[in-house]
């Protein structure tokens, strides 16, 4: 594959932005410029195409592009926005899906970015235990503001340490936010002992997919919850990555572990802003969309007409079609496939995911928190991903990450996949 053209115009972009990218996780090598996706495909600025598992770190669940979301929005655009003063018919009738699948939901609040909600729920957790502290785990990511960007992918030598996510966050902002191991109860314990009724919150990815995929070991979860409740904690599950991928009603049904807010984003409206933070009616009240409530909540663009309608065609999708039984079984495919290969070829590896999200560790056994994932080959796995995306296969090339699959990915696609995968770990392995 040649990247000239994306090289030249990424020069360009250099000029104008700071790296010329506009995510901090964006900028890998080679440069790429991103011209066309359509379904389960992206295209770069030098037309090379890619069977795309990145999808923008989760949003596209139904597919690049998709033609009945696309619609709905371009219809409702015919008649409306956003208004800023009162509601809209959109965002009546998105609340009340959300209310219908997700066990936790009494009532919900929409917002453009998974940021916001996280900072929202933890904003709301402090207001209602009238505490500072909160509780976030190793490993886990939850939007780039000063509460939570702590002791995310960490060095290895700052696991579990005082690690800052970035420069300029106040002190008491880092010093409020206290690290546990996932996976581990006991921690969390210590840790609450050590705090005693200073935690507000515990805030968790029930699946920690930020770091691939480590799933939580039986009783975790819902250790997590008795523990939230015997000190009056506030938990929170982000579920903006699991959240409509892993169920209509989050990876909470699945788990039958049920939070008291949840956070949502991505995948909930197939690659359009939005999110919202939904949960008790007892918490939600608090908010000051309520008359009398006292805890800030706003945002001139939440319930914008694109978001509520691409929510709501991908709500319906979910609803209407087998849209989890197709990347359900396209995920064991890919799964099962990976594992032949890999254990053929005599690669140590842990192949992982939950549904549609798969990745493969190369290391020898289940980790169970990040600290595990220092026996993970990163070199490999890194290596591994650029020989892939130099096929037409795309998966992020950087340590960690995981791949999505869309009910616009075929079961040719995942066949693809696994001969391009094989051809690739033949060359590496040489
Ligand atoms: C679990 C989780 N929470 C929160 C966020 C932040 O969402 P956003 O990037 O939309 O602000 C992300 C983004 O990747 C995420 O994966």
């Amino acid at each position: 594959m040649k990247y000239d053209k994306s090289e030249a115009l990424h020069k360009d972009a250099m000029k104008t932005a700071p790296g010329g990218t506009h995510t901090a996780n964006r900028y890998v090598d080679p440069h790429f410029v991103f011209k066309k996706a359509n379904g389960a495909y992206i295209y770069d600025a030098d037309d090379n195409k890619y069977i795309d598992y990145q999808a923008a770190f989760g949003p596209f669940i139904l597919g690049h592009n998709y033609k009945t979301v696309n619609d709905r929005v371009f219809d409702v655009l015919q008649r409306t926005d956003l208004f800023g003063v009162g509601t809209t018919d959109l965002e009546i009738e998105l609340a009340n899906k959300l209310n219908e699948h997700i066990p936790s939901v009494d009532q919900v609040l929409f917002c453009n970015a998974g940021s916001e909600a996280t900072y929202h729920a933890i904003r709301l957790s402090r207001a209602v235990t009238e505490r500072k502290k909160i509780i976030k785990f190793q490993g886990c990511y939850h939007g780039w503001h000063d509460y939570v960007a702590r002791n995310m992918l960490s060095d290895w030598d700052k696991v579990m340490e005082r690690d800052p996510g970035s420069a300029g966050i106040l002190d008491e902002a880092i010093d409020n936010t206290l690290v546990c191991r996932f996976n581990d109860l006991g921690n969390v314990k210590q840790t609450l002992e050590e705090n005693k009724d200073e935690v507000a919150a515990i805030i968790l990815e029930p699946i920690p997919h930020n770091i691939g995929c480590i799933m939580p070991q039986d009783g975790f979860l819902q250790g997590l919850r008795d523990l939230a409740d015997e000190n009056g904690i506030i938990l929170i599950f982000d579920e903006i990555i699991t959240g409509f991928r892993h169920g209509l009603g989050g990876f909470q049904e699945a788990a039958g572990v049920t939070p008291d807010l949840t956070t949502f984003g991505k995948a909930m409206a197939n690659g359009f802003p939005m999110a919202a933070i939904g949960g008790k009616k007892k918490y939600m009240e608090r908010f000051n969309t309520n008359p009398g409530g006292d805890v800030w909540f706003a945002g001139t663009f939440n319930g914008h007409a694109v978001g509520t309608a691409a929510s709501l065609a991908t709500i319906e999708m979910m609803e209407n079609e087998p849209v989890h039984d197709h990347i359900f079984n396209l995920g064991d495919r890919m799964r099962n496939g990976l594992r032949e290969i890999y254990d053929r070829l005599g690669i140590e590896s842990y192949v992982t995911g939950y549904g549609s999200v798969y990745t493969s560790y190369f290391m020898n056994f289940e980790p169970k928190n990040y600290l595990d994932l220092k026996h993970n080959d990163g070199d490999f796995y890194v290596k591994y991903r650029r020989k892939l995306i130099d096929n037409g296969v795309f998966e992020m090339p950087v340590n960690l990450k995981r791949n999505h699959i869309s009910y616009s990915h075929t079961k040719g696609d995942i066949d693809t996949t696994l001969e391009i995968s094989e051809k690739v770990l033949k060359e590496m392995i040489k």
